[in-house]
């Protein structure tokens, strides 16, 4: 589903140049669950951007299903985000004066979505999350668990092919985080979504099929996991 080639990224930061990305090639097959890891400020997370179309390399291509995506503009990123891309963030980033239901659906409130649709789907996309009886907690009523299942289920709002998540378990205990990871392999496994996620913890790289290893800004290791093991 996305094929990276020769992917470069660099950051001015004043008069320095930061090379976040030197160099990177990654194929990641359709229903794949990949897992990046590697030492804080590596390039993860501007892999992950570039994967996810937040961003475009200075150089190389990226195919997404194909077609060339590093030439798109903001708009044809930002369309290609709405309809195929889900994102999870290590914090959360709820929208703390909205219950369950209001900030998983509300990416339809923009998209004219009756309201009684609109119910319908965060409801169901609660329920899949474990969460059918907190749909009107707000986020400071929930547990962190809980907040990172509501901000799956919003990731997972618009359908997407490819589900994203930077450090989902960076901000919750050993078994929590556990409980995420069930979670995103479930929607791997039965949904057949493409996940990719960023993480420092060994055991959340074994849910993985592919593992990817970053250092200063280059794929040091990628290992694809034996069935069984
Ligand atoms: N928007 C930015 N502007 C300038 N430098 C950045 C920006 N984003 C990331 N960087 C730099 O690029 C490098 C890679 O960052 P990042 O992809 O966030 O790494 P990781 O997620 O592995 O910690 C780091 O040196 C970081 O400081
Ligand atoms: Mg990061």
């Amino acid at each position: 589903m996305i094929k990276l080639t020769d992917v470069e990224k660099t950051y001015m930061m004043g008069e320095t140049e930061v090379r976040a990305l030197r160099g990177l090639d990654l194929n990641i097959a359709d229903g794949e669950f990949v897992a990046i890891v590697g030492p804080s400020g590596s390039g993860k997370s501007t892999l992950m951007h570039i994967i996810g179309a937040l961003d475009v390399p200075d150089q190389g291509r990226v195919l997404m299903h194909d077609e060339d995506i590093s030439v798109f503009s903001e708009n044809e990123l930002a369309n290609l985000r709405g309809e195929k891309v889900g994102f999870v963030f290590q914090t959360f980033n709820l929208i703390h004066t909205l219950n369950s239901l209001e900030n998983v659906t509300l990416p339809l409130t923009f998209q004219g979505v009756s309201r009684k649709e609109r119910y319908e789907r965060g409801k169901a996309l609660l329920e899949t999350v474990g969460l059918g009886d907190r749909l009107e907690h707000k986020p400071a009523e929930l547990s962190g668990g809980e907040q990172q299942r509501v901000a799956i289920a919003r990731a997972l709002v618009n359908d997407p092919d490819l589900l994203l998540a930077d450090e989902p378990t960076g901000n919750l205990d050993t078994d929590t985080g556990r409980g995420i990871m069930d979670l995103l392999k479930k929607l791997n496994e039965e949904g057949g979504m493409t996940v990719v996620i960023v993480t420092h913890n060994p055991n959340d790289a074994g849910y993985a099929g592919q593992t990817v290893h970053i250092v200063d800004g280059k794929i040091v290791e990628a290992k694809t996991a034996t069935e069984g093991a």
